[in-house]
């Protein structure tokens, strides 16, 4: 058993429909519970951050058809680390969509998202993906 934890920020090929987030987290669901995976999908300004949890390969084959996906593009991996146990164990794939109100109430994450995710700013300092998925996980939609 070696699980790992691996966060990643893309943009949407286009500003995606609430039916379009929905048939995401629909084929997330359903390939991430056999496979034991679990995470969480954050949306801001048609940018993506994701988080995915698990064995590694699964983790890592999952991660390889996302990449794939045309609905974004511009992957970038934040991290890719070994756990010793999942911070996001109860979602197949939590969900929030976040906006000016969530900016407003975080000032201090919001200039990490108030423009969309930035790999650049997000990557000089660490720790943060991980911090602003946990924030805002307390309130939650999953599938
Ligand atoms: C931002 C984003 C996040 C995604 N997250 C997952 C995921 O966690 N697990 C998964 O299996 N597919 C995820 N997908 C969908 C996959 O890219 C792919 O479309 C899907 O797994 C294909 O399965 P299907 O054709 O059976 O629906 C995601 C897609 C996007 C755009």
């Amino acid at each position: 058993m070696s699980l790992i934890q691996l966060i990643y920020v893309s943009t949407a090929t286009t500003e995606l429909e609430e039916s379009e987030l929905d048939a995401i987290l629909e084929s997330s669901a359903r390939h991430n519970t056999p496979q034991d995976v679990t995470g969480m999908l954050l949306y801001s300004g048609g940018t993506f951050m994701q988080v995915l949890e698990g064995e590694e390969a699964a983790v890592d084959e999952t991660y390889q058809r996302i990449c794939a996906d045309p609905r974004h593009h511009s992957s970038f991996l934040l991290t890719r680390d070994p756990i010793k146990e999942r911070n996001f164990a109860v979602w197949s794939m939590g969900f929030r969509r976040l906006n000016e109100s969530d900016a407003t109430a975080k000032p201090s994450f919001a200039p990490f998202f108030q423009d969309g995710f930035d790999a650049r700013t997000i990557g000089t300092q660490p720790g943060i993906a991980l911090d602003l998925l946990l924030e805002f996980s307390q309130r939650w939609n999953f599938k």
